[in-house]
């Protein structure tokens, strides 16, 4: 049992008076394929060692309450009556499952839970999809239920769209429930069709937390998203066949620059030149080419800081200072952008003393301690429910 396992389960005991039935869910990092999960494009995300963990009990009144250590604080609602009204505040995460849950006819009975997470928030690695997802699987248990990933993910996917107001895609909710322990996923955020790589044993993932607070639930992910929308429009106005910008190509792109402001032109080629980079990055993994895939890393960082906008200068830093390291493959920006984590891949046996220089460096540059995790990949909800809810 983690240390967070034995957290809740004590608290939940003492406040609820019930041993409660435990669920983790893991966060997750991007190698690459960064804001293509939106229009049907590539990723390739791995689950990480941090988790929500959540514990469940029943109760008889129709209620749901959700007690959250990270915050101190309790949220309860009649779940018959709960309807879709965001507060902007941590428990619209939990409750907008309940909600999307309701959605799909699959109203829970009364319940206690209680929640604790050790993700780092705001950092770009998913702690919104992973407390989802926790919450999810926590419940669907206790009704008896099991949902195949294809709906799971989709389901907490809609209570962040819906609920909460994020307007996210796929990627988070489908990496962080079906994750699988040694292997990075490559999945088709149209098809949901995926593949599991292994991640060559020489090599291991460092991220790097710049520090600079991200959050999708704000506004520079929402305008990049309508900017990106507004060109994927066009393409489909214009171009018969094209529906999502994953069917786009460059050429395709080019014939109706001027059809398009000059942003959306730019977004959408950072995203028609990512969806490449992530099948050559497949073929790089297949091959145990990390050189290849190491460079793809460094282009797509180019193409997100340039093309699409989305780091700022602390994370340009941090990625400078890491692909000048001895045994970096390559780095880039993580997750939704505007500041977070960068992710690096790095020889085995020197990600030690890369940590080391990186933090000491970035530190000397900018003035910021950087946390950095040496991490590998972890499994997701499911199967940490199939092997008894332990993480
Ligand atoms: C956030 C969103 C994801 C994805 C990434 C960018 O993490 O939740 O759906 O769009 O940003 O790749």
């Amino acid at each position: 049992m983690t240390a967070v396992e034995g957290r809740v389960r004590e608290a939940h005991r003492k406040r609820f008076e019930q041993e409660g039935k435990i669920y983790s869910a893991p966060a997750r990092v991007n190698l690459i394929g960064e804001h293509t999960d939106y229009t049907g494009g590539l990723v390739m995300p791995m689950a990480i060692g941090f988790h929500t963990v959540a514990a469940i009990s029943p109760r008889q009144d129709g209620r749901a309450i959700f007690s959250s250590a990270n915050y101190g604080e309790v949220r309860e609602f009649d779940i018959a009556s709960l309807d879709k009204q965001p507060t902007r505040h941590w428990s619209d995460y939990p409750a907008g499952v309940v909600w999307s849950l309701k959605q799909s006819a699959l109203t829970p009975a009364g319940f206690d839970m209680s929640l604790e997470g050790d993700v780092p928030l705001g950092a770009g690695l998913s702690s919104s999809a992973s407390v989802e997802v926790a919450v999810a699987v926590a419940i669907l248990s206790q009704m008896g239920r099991k949902l195949p990933l294809e709906e799971l993910a989709p389901l907490c996917r809609r209570a962040e769209n819906e609920y909460v107001g994020a307007k996210s895609g796929i990627m988070d909710q489908f990496i962080v429930a079906g994750g699988v322990e040694h292997r990075a996923m490559m999945l088709d955020c149209r098809s949901l069709e995926y593949d599991l790589l292994p991640l060559p044993e020489e090599v291991c993932i460092v991220i790097a937390n710049s520090m600079v607070r991200h959050s999708v639930a704000t506004g520079d992910y929402g305008n990049r998203r309508d900017e990106v929308e507004a060109g994927q429009a066009v393409l489909r106005r214009e171009k018969p066949g094209i529906e999502l910008l994953r069917d786009a190509t460059l050429a395709d792109l080019v014939a109706c620059r001027d059809k398009m402001s000059p942003e959306s032109f730019a977004r959408c080629k950072h995203i028609i030149t990512e969806n490449a980079r992530v099948l050559a990055a497949r073929e790089a993994l297949l091959a145990s080419d990390m050189k290849r895939f190491g460079e793809l890393m460094v282009e797509a960082h180019a193409s997100m800081r340039d093309d699409f906008a989305a780091s700022c200068a602390e994370v340009d830093m941090l990625v400078e200072i890491a692909n000048r390291q001895q045994g970096c493959f390559g780095a880039r920006i993580t997750g939704g952008g505007f500041g977070g984590c960068t992710v690096n891949v790095v020889k085995a046996e020197l990600a030690d003393a890369f940590v080391e220089q990186v933090k000491q460096e970035y530190e000397r540059a900018v003035g910021i301690k950087a946390d950095c995790f040496i991490s590998s990949p972890s499994d997701g909800a499911l199967a940490l429910a199939a092997k008894g809810g332990a993480a």
